[in-house]
């Protein structure tokens, strides 16, 4: 069991918070933004859901090449939407685009049909869009408890004289926010390794405390760039049950993977880029056997 301290805000499900590959299944609302449901029944995941997330046109140039080419897309509020397609086709640099990590030379992105800032991460996060990287980025020094911390620091943002005085409203928001952080560990089932550097951490545990750390900023939208990236068959099993889990307390899902048998069974519909254009898109039957995406995955393979 989990031994430490800071009991988690919600109650957990005892015997299950601290099993590794069976995380509390107690629900959390994933998702702090209003105007997203708490928790998505299955009938308002469908083709009925409104639009949560619109790229309308989005181009994206790196010198010579075209990383992304008048690309648009519509995620409905509760799907987990997939985006796939070979090495370099533009999948990460949507991500970016969209995160606002990078600027697109043309088009926009909305959520909840507001246009979300170009090239300002900060107030795309504030928006509701959270994401994991493709290259793992945590503070591999701080342990996982703290990496969850540096998520929820919106909420535990104090001035420096509050912090400095060490009033009680800081000190409250400080205990809230270490809860917080243990419930979402336990959430990603991580909590028994709270106290462990992230650099500690094995390839999936890694992954995992990046979508505990994202899930952290309440977001309405989580896009997870190649979350099963490294780990085994057993890990990615457990991953998919977490992406379902995540989709069910409230949060929509864009993923970006490699591994299709992990995309075709989780994901509502799937858009396939191929050198930066978008080839297809549909439900994961009508991707499957789409002949453009057939063609872009053989061809490469074919090349080689
Ligand atoms: N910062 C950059 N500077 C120059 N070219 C870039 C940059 N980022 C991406 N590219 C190029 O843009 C294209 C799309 O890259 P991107 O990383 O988006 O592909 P991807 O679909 O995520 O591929 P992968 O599956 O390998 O991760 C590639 O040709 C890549 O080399
Ligand atoms: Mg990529």
């Amino acid at each position: 069991m989990n031994s430490t301290p800071t009991a988690p805000a919600a109650p957990l499900t005892p015997g299950l918070s601290a099993a590794k590959d069976t995380p509390s299944r107690t629900p959390l609302r994933t998702s702090t933004h209003t105007g997203t449901p708490a928790n998505i029944d299955a009938a308002s995941a469908g083709p009925t859901a409104p639009p949560l997330f619109e790229a309308i046109d989005v181009s994206r140039r790196f010198g010579g090449v075209i990383a992304l080419d008048a690309v648009s897309i519509t995620i409905r509020s509760g799907e987990i939407y997939g985006l796939i397609g070979p090495n370099g086709a533009g999948k990460t640099t949507l991500f970016d685009v969209l995160t606002g990590v990078q600027r697109a030379d043309h088009g926009s992105c909305r959520l909840a049909g507001r246009e979300l800032p170009r090239g300002r991460p900060d107030h795309v996060l504030a928006a509701g869009i959270a994401r994991t990287f493709q290259n793992i980025r945590l503070f591999g020094e701080l342990d996982a408890r703290e990496n969850v911390l540096i998520g929820l620091h919106r909420q535990t943002h104090a001035s420096m004289l509050a912090q400095l005085l060490r009033t009680r409203a800081v000190t409250r928001r400080e205990s809230a926010a270490r809860a917080r952080a243990q419930t979402l560990l336990d959430y990603v089932g991580l909590a028994h390794l709270a106290d462990r550097v992230a650099n500690s951490l094995s390839y999936g545990d890694r992954r995992r405390l990046e979508i505990a750390r994202a899930l952290a900023s309440g977001p309405c939208l989580l896009a997870l760039d190649e979350p099963a990236a490294g780990m085994n068959a057993t890990e990615t099993r457990a991953l998919a049950e977490l992406i379902r889990r995540i989709r069910d307390d409230g949060t929509t899902v864009l993923l970006i993977e490699h591994d299709m048998r992990l995309v075709m069974s989780l994901c509502d519909r799937i858009a396939v880029l191929d050198s930066g254009r978008k080839i297809a898109e549909g439900n994961p039957d009508e991707v499957r056997t789409n002949e453009a995406v057939i063609e872009a995955y053989l061809g490469r393979r074919h090349a080689h």
